[in-house]
């Protein structure tokens, strides 16, 4: 049967570091507020030179990627791009991630499920890769926020928490009995929550890149978030997708070697680790560096974790897990 085994990951983040305190400059906010809120010490964002999108970035990271794996663009059967800031309304940044990998005919799909949109993308890519209908996909998140954020105190809640970033997987059909690749995934969304976290306005960061564009008295071009529902949803429904991907799967919470979840608030995900009762080591963190990426966290968390030799040895199992916008939920298993 045919699985879904992850042969490289590389990420992008643009180089620019913008710090707690530096946006102390624009907005009243404070280091402390932040860390003790969230545990962000600092997020790159893309600079007004940069002059790039989400599928920019996410090139990057594709690149190396695709280096990593030992595989050319023209290798790939499959494209899948997940962004909630994509570069402009349409054409979908799958399609100008491959125009800038200089392919011209290969399948692009985007998928706009916010912080669960990698879990949706690496599901999506599983369906294809054992329907027989791709072989080689290419699964990248990405996000540019900084140039789509209401940079004054109103809003504050939202804009000290996102960060730019890009990551991206390659992911090849193989064929084996043994119980290895995405094992299981379990995704939900719930509409009646989609109030909680939106942003009403045109979705295009091109657009916003001309402050002069931006009315910046509408608070519907900004993101409105209501942070402690969201939180609550988030330490209640983690756990309990966790608990159904496992019984998915059969097996057992301690199968688990490391758990990688959305990097959303450090704090939702001591809560979720607590719950489950995890050690500590056992859930990974890096959103002190680079804050909320939403679709890029949960792939950029795991090619550090493998860089960092945190998970990667063959038989290793990683829970996947991540909750946002929607609201949209979700967990899956991989075993290396
Ligand atoms: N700096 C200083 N003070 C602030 C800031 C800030 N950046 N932001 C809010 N405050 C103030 C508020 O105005 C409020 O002041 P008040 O008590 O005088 O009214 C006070 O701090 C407490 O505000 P809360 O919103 O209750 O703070 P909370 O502890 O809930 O933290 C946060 C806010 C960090 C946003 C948190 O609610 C959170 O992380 N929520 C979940 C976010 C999330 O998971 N989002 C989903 C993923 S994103 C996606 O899908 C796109």
């Amino acid at each position: 049967m045919k699985k879904s085994i992850i042969r490289g990951s590389g990420f992008f983040v643009p180089p620019h570091i913008v710090t707690n305190q530096d946006l102390t400059e624009f907005m009243d906010t404070s280091d402390e507020w932040i860390r003790q809120r969230t545990g962000i010490h600092q997020r790159h964002w893309v600079t007004q030179e940069d002059v790039c999108g989400a599928s920019d970035l996410g090139t990057q990271a594709a690149r190396m990627a695709l280096d990593k794996a030992g595989w050319h663009p023209n290798d790939l059967d499959f494209i899948i791009f997940a962004t909630l800031s994509p570069d402009i309304m349409f054409p979908g940044g799958g399609c100008l991630l491959a125009r800038n990998l200089e392919l011209n005919s290969t399948p692009a799909l985007d998928i706009r499920q916010q912080c669960t949109g990698f879990l949706y993308g690496f599901a999506t890519a599983d369906s294809y890769i054992k329907s027989g209908l791709a072989a080689k996909v290419l699964l990248v998140g990405a996000e540019v926020h900084s140039t789509g954020l209401d940079k004054t105190t109103r809003g504050r809640d939202v804009t000290v928490i996102f960060g730019d970033g890009a990551a991206a997987l390659c992911i090849e059909a193989v064929d084996t009995d043994k119980n290895v690749g995405l094992i299981a995934s379990a995704l939900h969304a719930d509409g009646h929550f989609a109030e909680t976290l939106k942003t009403e306005l045109p979705a295009s960061n091109l657009f916003k890149r001309l402050p002069d564009d931006i009315p910046l008295d509408d608070p519907r071009y900004f993101p409105f978030m209501d942070g402690p529902a969201i939180f609550k949803k988030a330490v209640r429904m983690l756990p309990k997708v966790t608990k159904e991907v496992l019984e998915k799967a059969g097996m057992e919470l301690s199968d688990i070697d490391l758990v990688i979840p959305h990097q959303a608030n450090k704090r939702i995900n001591q809560a979720f680790g607590q719950f489950l009762k995890l050690p500590e080591d056992k859930i990974f963190h890096n959103i002190e560096k680079y804050g909320n990426t939403t679709a890029a966290s949960i792939p950029l968390a795991l090619h550090e974790a493998i860089e960092a030799g945190r998970i990667g040895k063959s038989g290793d199992v990683v829970l996947f897990a991540g909750l946002g916008a929607g609201l949209t939920w979700g967990a899956s298993l991989y075993r290396f």
